[in-house]
């Protein structure tokens, strides 16, 4: 008989109140429950005891329900470069701080990991995904979403599934073989479902195989919960979701946002239609009413998480100082004349001059642009990190290259505030802003303003001109728009957006030029941008409020710029230059077309590295470049998009307090003609994935090209001997020494290459990793559990996963191509 005083395990006291939960709700509460209420949240049904859920992005902080720098969050380093860590547990640490984050402000769900693929570089998300490896991407997923949740913060995995790249994202049919969807694009999500279990998984806004994937029946019934056992909530990216009864009937659990949407009350119609069974959107409702019992808010559901048993709490800052050190990947790092030892790290007790140059040392791309973005508290930029880390008077700093040739909205010199009206000029409210951007979203308006009273929006306040010359002018958004600058009114004009599928284009759009004027440094002006919305209704896709007021401050001569950076440079033991993108060449919403620096940073590097052997170059981007000055300069580091702690951790590793950590993710090639899958342009509608599994290091192996810095690669500051390598099919076994002068950690990277070479399979693959730390001198083993997956093919006929016997070469190494130690090893069948 069962002990009636036996505790009730937490899944079954959980599920016992979804079940009471599901069972007093009626039918137009139910499909209520599946859509958004607004841009955020889910809505609360007191008479069932729920609360509502709050989900927001994701991934490298948690930006909250304001889309404004009014409520800051911590901004880690971006995806690439957490992946470039190859440290699951570091990713685990990380998802663990963005728990703390979300209960700061209120938020149940994080809409994130992205786990989509590094198929081509020019995919505009590049910087937000992890790795072109699928095994890479699932275990560094798998830490995240483990972090996360272990705070009791629910996750959103995404985006399901093929969405790697932005081009026609809303409609794209992704075409992708069953064996490369399985084997490349489904994988890290299969690993991370299997072994982290999250909350949630968002669905994707393209095709695939010809189904929209929020109606794709076959992926998110048959393979996500059918196959690999997924109990958590299917929520659509934020608009995806086209239709109500192939929705809910493809396994769409959830439309965001909300208020207007294809579910509720549509959906309640058509079930009393007979178009869906009542059934199904119960399933659904299971489904958020679980979520909402793990992250604590149905009455009556123990959460996954207690407040008591969360993790200790996280140091935000030195986290995020943590992850970029150990995230840049020293990719070159050659002698120099001048003393005799590798270019970095620099010794601050010889250096009496260090030359610093590029835009981007002072301004830095710290995270990279869309849902993506986040407003840290504060942002430390090379420049102050270095300062801050350098005695006094060493560190020079010259522009050299200004890559920010674009409109951007206004910030540096400006003193802003947004003032509401109404319909009659009256003055609603007014609001401090931070930079030249108003982003309300729904009813997110400043207190005393609803919808429904607020007819115009005016950014007033003064500019003090850094520079003096032509200063350009703009504006980004859609109504009707008056700009003025010192008394002057540049545009006064209606702007609307027509013929984009990209609904979300009138929302966020692109800064447009609207005037110029002629300012001096120093003297104060009066500036103005007054909006008439035409988004405040509820059938606007995004309702709310969002537009800039955009600046350009003067452009100086390039070649001016860059003479004044080699002077600096010519007289210092050290010249540090640093490059990279723009929000307006890598962010969500389009892809790349090149992938050249763009400006004149290419002719910075050359110029300061002809007058100054010792260059150090560091590159901030978020996804590959080209560097066609490599092999010029004495050493580069790539540095992602480092979050907010940039410049202390550069200053860290340049200065030698700590070893740069990372390994690339991604191959890195010398110029995009050599990139063997690179397309992201549909061709009537359709994008084919016309290279099956050959993705990555798979494509550039068969292509048998050179790239710049192949996967994996990275240096330290140390050495290491590769001493000794037992092999068993599920197991390696690694010694290693460090054999240099200073302590050290080594990615040890577990390659499994089949011996029967045959077309359809890939050369080799990557099947583990493991760090190792040691001491000068010190010799240290590894035990790396090999992936099962390195032995197997999906079999597209037989439906499954076919494990292919034979002998195949085990190799340990410090990257793709740097092979230490080879063992063989026989799989039976
Ligand atoms: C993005 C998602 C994001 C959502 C909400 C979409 O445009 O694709 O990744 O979570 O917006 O901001």
């Amino acid at each position: 008989m069962a002990d009636a005083s036996a505790p009730i395990h937490p899944d079954a006291a959980r599920e016992a109140a979804v079940e009471k939960a599901l069972a007093a709700l009626g039918l137009d509460d139910k499909t209520r429950l599946l859509a958004g209420q607004d841009m955020w949240s889910l809505p609360a049904l007191p008479a069932v005891g729920l609360r509502s859920l709050v989900m927001s992005d994701g991934p490298i902080g948690v930006r909250g329900v304001a889309w404004s720098a009014d409520d800051p969050s911590v901004a880690l380093p971006s995806p690439t470069a957490l992946a470039a860590t190859w440290d699951p547990d570091l990713a685990r640490r990380a998802g663990r701080l963005l728990a703390q984050e979300a209960h700061r402000k209120g938020v149940h769900v994080l809409l994130a990991p992205t786990v989509n693929l590094h198929r081509s570089p020019l995919g505009g998300r590049h910087f937000e995904a992890y790795s072109e490896d699928p095994y890479l991407t699932g275990e560094t997923g798998t830490g995240y979403v483990r972090g996360v949740q272990d705070g009791g913060v629910g996750t959103t995995v995404k985006h399901f599934v093929a969405n790697d790249a932005e081009t026609d994202r809303f409609t794209v049919d992704n075409v992708v073989s069953p064996r490369a969807l399985r084997e490349i694009y489904l994988a890290p999500f299969e690993r991370i479902v299997k072994n982290a279990h999250p909350w949630g998984i968002m669905s994707a806004y393209n095709q695939v195989n010809g189904s929209t994937m929020t109606e794709h029946r076959y992926l998110q019934n048959a393979v996500l919960r059918g196959e690999w056992g997924f109990d958590g909530y299917i929520v659509s990216d934020w608009l995806a979701a086209r239709s109500t009864v192939a929705a809910v009937r493809g396994g769409l659990d959830v439309a965001m946002p909300g208020p207007k949407t294809v579910y509720g009350k549509a959906l309640a119609d058509a079930v009393r239609a007979g178009e869906v069974e009542e059934s199904v959107v119960d399933g659904a409702v299971r489904n958020v009413l679980r979520l909402a019992a793990r992250v604590g808010v149905l009455d009556g559901a123990p959460p996954a998480v207690g407040p008591d048993d969360r993790p200790e709490p996280v140091d935000g800052d030195a986290l995020a100082r943590e992850i970029a050190r150990r995230s840049f990947v020293l990719v070159r790092n050659e002698p120099v004349a001048s003393t005799g030892r590798a270019a970095l790290p620099l010794d601050p007790a010889a250096v009496r001059k260090v030359a610093l140059s590029g835009a981007l040392a002072r301004d830095a791309r710290v995270l990279g642009g869309g849902s993506a973005q986040v407003f840290p508290h504060h942002v430390v930029p090379p420049l102050d990190g270095l300062a801050a880390a350098l005695p006094e008077g060493v560190l020079d700093y010259r522009v050299g290259a200004d890559p920010n040739d674009e409109l951007v909205p206004a910030e540096k010199g400006f003193e802003l505030r947004a003032v509401c009206y109404d319909a009659s000029g009256t003055v609603l409210a007014a609001a401090p802003l931070h930079d030249g951007t108003v982003q309300w979203i729904g009813d997110d308006l400043p207190r005393g303003v609803t919808r429904e009273t607020l007819h115009s929006v005016e950014i007033t306040g003064t500019f003090v001109p850094r520079d003096s010359g032509e200063h350009v002018f703009g504006t980004r958004g859609t109504g009707a728009f008056r700009l003025t600058v010192a008394g002057e009114t540049l545009y006064d004009e209606v702007h609307q957006v027509t013929g984009s599928a990209d609904p979300g284009e009138a929302f966020f759009g692109n800064p447009l030029e609207r005037g110029r004027t002629v300012l001096t440094a120093g003297e104060p002006v009066e500036i103005s941008l007054r909006q008439v919305p035409d988004t405040l209704g509820d059938d606007a896709a995004i309702p709310g409020v969002s537009f800039s007021f955009c600046h350009l401050g003067p452009r100086r001569e390039p070649a001016e710029l860059i003479a004044e950076a080699v002077e600096a440079a010519r007289t210092a033991d050290a010249a540090v230059v640093v490059v990279g993108t723009t929000e307006r060449v890598e962010s969500e919403g389009f892809d790349r077309t090149s992938l050249k620096l763009p400006g004149h940073q290419d002719d910075l590097v050359r110029a300061v590295a002809a007058v100054n052997p010792h260059t150090v170059v560091i590159v901030n981007s978020g996804s590959p470049v080209e560097l066609p000055w490599r092999d010029e300069v004495a050493a580069v580091l790539l540095g992602w998009f480092p979050g907010q702690e940039a410049g202390h951790a550069l200053a860290d590793v340049l200065l030698g307090a700590e070893e740069p950590g990372g390994r690339l993710p991604t191959t890195w090639p010398v110029e995009l003609a050599d990139v063997p899958v690179s397309n992201t342009t549909p061709t009537d509608g359709e994008l084919h994935y016309d290279e099956g599994v050959f993705v990555g290091y798979r494509a550039w192996d068969r292509a048998g090209t050179a790239p710049a810095y192949p996967f994996g690669h990275g240096l330290g500051y140390t050495t290491w001997e590769y001493e000794g390598l037992t092999a068993a099919p599920e197991r390696v076994t690694v010694r290693l020494r460090n054999t240099g002068t200073r302590p050290g950690a080594e990615t040890v990277q577990v390659y499994v290459a089949p011996h029967r070479r045959t077309a359809d399979r890939p050369a080799r693959r990557l099947a583990g990793f493991a760090r190792a730390e040691a001491a000068p001198g010190e010799s240290v083993e590894v035990v790396i559990p090999v992936d099962r997956r390195a032995y197997e093919i999906w079999d597209e006929e037989a439906y499954d996963w076919h494990f292919v016997p034979g002998r195949y070469e085990v190799r340990a190494a410090h990257s793709l191509d740097d092979v230490r130690l080879t063992a063989a090893v026989d799989i039976d069948a």
